[in-house]
């Protein structure tokens, strides 16, 4: 009969093998984080849902229908979060992170919910990667923020991906482009889809990257925000398009580019690629210079980009980037009879404790079985102890990889082991 529990929808289970691709992928980002003086947060899996609702935006997509709300039985409303940004930022101002050092370097690696329609690349639960600095409205940041998600990916060995570049302006520049946006549009109004038509009032500028090809059509005249921005977006707009050109970043200026979250001002980015189909983006970010005083503190800037580890692992795995994912076992110890599978216990104890990787039976099974599983767990030593070879102290080791064996002292087998796995 079948299991009557399933994974929900849109998640997925992570286990051996596949689970040592995250390793690989976690321990790269590690290292590359560190180097770039970025510290690790870990903020919690729920927040209170005005958090995200006041952040992200009312009128998007994520805070309309796709986030996992719910009221505990204290009547509190909690989302669980489906993103990191306002987390982040809530954290910094909450814990006056500012005082510690002005500009804050902080990265994660962890799980977001978000309830849309499942599809190959587009999850429930899924995980980002990604980094924050906070604390500085300097285009150097910009620039940082964009190198550190570009290297990441270069450094992986992904060859093609495109940079998306945009500036999104502020609260000064942006209502004049809006205004313009309506206007160039109301003509062709009757013809966008509905969803479009509920943005022209909403939010026009989402009009932009509606993924319809009768929608694209029509907006592919429509001016581009950059002739509108203020003379303050505008030079930070340069100046980041040239950091990333003095560090040899390829980018492409591209009008479309809006953002699905409401709290980007000046410049939004994504890095897409070929290999994954509808759902093309590895990576998106920008500028959210009035985010903390959309929780009603003090303006405080920050920069930032996330990108989606399954989305990685696709592209990886396609470009077959990917180091075999097996963890060989070093040692694998049959014990046959009941006195000498006890004395492999301890000699596997022994061995754990010395730093060896040491496997054993727990069923006992035959001498065949156990070799199996010793060959599964791609061992590069057996340890064989029969009742003929307990009473003489020896035991029988062998060489997985050559298949030689030879008779050794038992009390000698950690010393020589040692030495061989050296
Ligand atoms: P986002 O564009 O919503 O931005 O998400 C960033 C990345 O997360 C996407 O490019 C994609 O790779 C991955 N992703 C998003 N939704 C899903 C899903 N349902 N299934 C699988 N992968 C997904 C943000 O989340 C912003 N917080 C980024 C940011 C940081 N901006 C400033 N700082």
């Amino acid at each position: 009969m079948a299991l009557q529990f399933k994974t929900p929808r849109g998640t997925k289970d992570i286990f051996p093998p596949e689970i040592y691709r995250w390793h690989y992928v976690e321990q790269r980002l590690r290292d590359l984080f560190s180097r770039y003086g970025f510290h690790e947060i870990r903020t919690p899996v729920f927040e209170e849902t005005e958090l995200f609702a006041r952040g992200i935006g009312q009128s998007t997509d994520i805070v309309q229908k796709e986030m996992y709300t719910f009221v505990d039985k204290g009547g509190k409303s909690f989302t669980l979060r489906p993103e990191m940004t306002a987390p982040v930022m809530r954290a910094y101002l909450q814990h006056h992170l500012g005082e510690k050092r002005r500009v804050q370097k902080l990265y994660y690696i962890a799980p977001m919910f978000r309830q849309e329609r499942p599809q190959a690349g587009r999850l429930r639960q899924f995980h980002q990667y990604g980094a924050e600095i906070i604390g500085t409205p300097d285009p150097l940041a910009d620039a940082e923020i964009v190198r550190v998600a570009v290297r990441f990916l270069e450094e992986l060995g992904v060859a093609d991906f495109r940079l998306k570049l945009n500036s999104v302006g502020c609260p000064v520049c942006r209502p004049t482009y809006r205004d313009n946006l309506r206007r160039q549009l109301k003509p062709v109004l009757d013809q966008l889809c509905s969803d479009c038509q509920k943005r022209y009032d909403l939010n026009p500028l989402r009009i932009l990257d509606c993924k319809r090809e009768s929608c694209r059509e029509l907006t592919a005249g429509v001016d581009s925000i950059e002739a509108f921005l203020c003379e303050d977006c505008a030079e930070h707009f340069r100046q980041v398009q040239e950091l990333l050109a003095s560090q040899s970043i390829v980018f492409e200026k591209d009008k479309r580019l809006v953002r699905g979250l409401d709290y980007y001002t000046r410049t939004a980015f994504e890095i897409v690629t070929s290999h994954l189909g509808a759902q093309d983006a590895i990576c998106g970010g920008g500028r959210y210079d009035l985010l903390a005083a959309e929780f009603g503190e003090n303006p405080v800037p920050g920069v930032g980009f996330a990108a989606g580890i399954e989305r990685l692992l696709a592209v990886l795995e396609k470009q077959a980037l990917l180091p075999e994912p097996a963890e060989r076992t070093a040692v694998y110890l049959i014990g046959l009879g009941e006195a000498a599978r006890r004395r492999i216990f301890a000699l596997a104890g022994d061995l754990r404790t010395r730093g060896i990787a040491a496997e054993l039976d727990y069923l006992g099974r035959s001498l065949k079985a156990q070799m199996r599983d010793a060959n599964k767990l791609m061992a590069t030593w057996t340890v064989i102890l029969g009742e003929n070879e307990l009473e003489r102290e020896v035991a029988i080791l062998k060489n997985m990889l050559t298949g030689e064996q030879e008779e050794v002292q038992l009390s000698e087998i950690q010393k020589i082991l040692e030495a061989r796995l050296r």
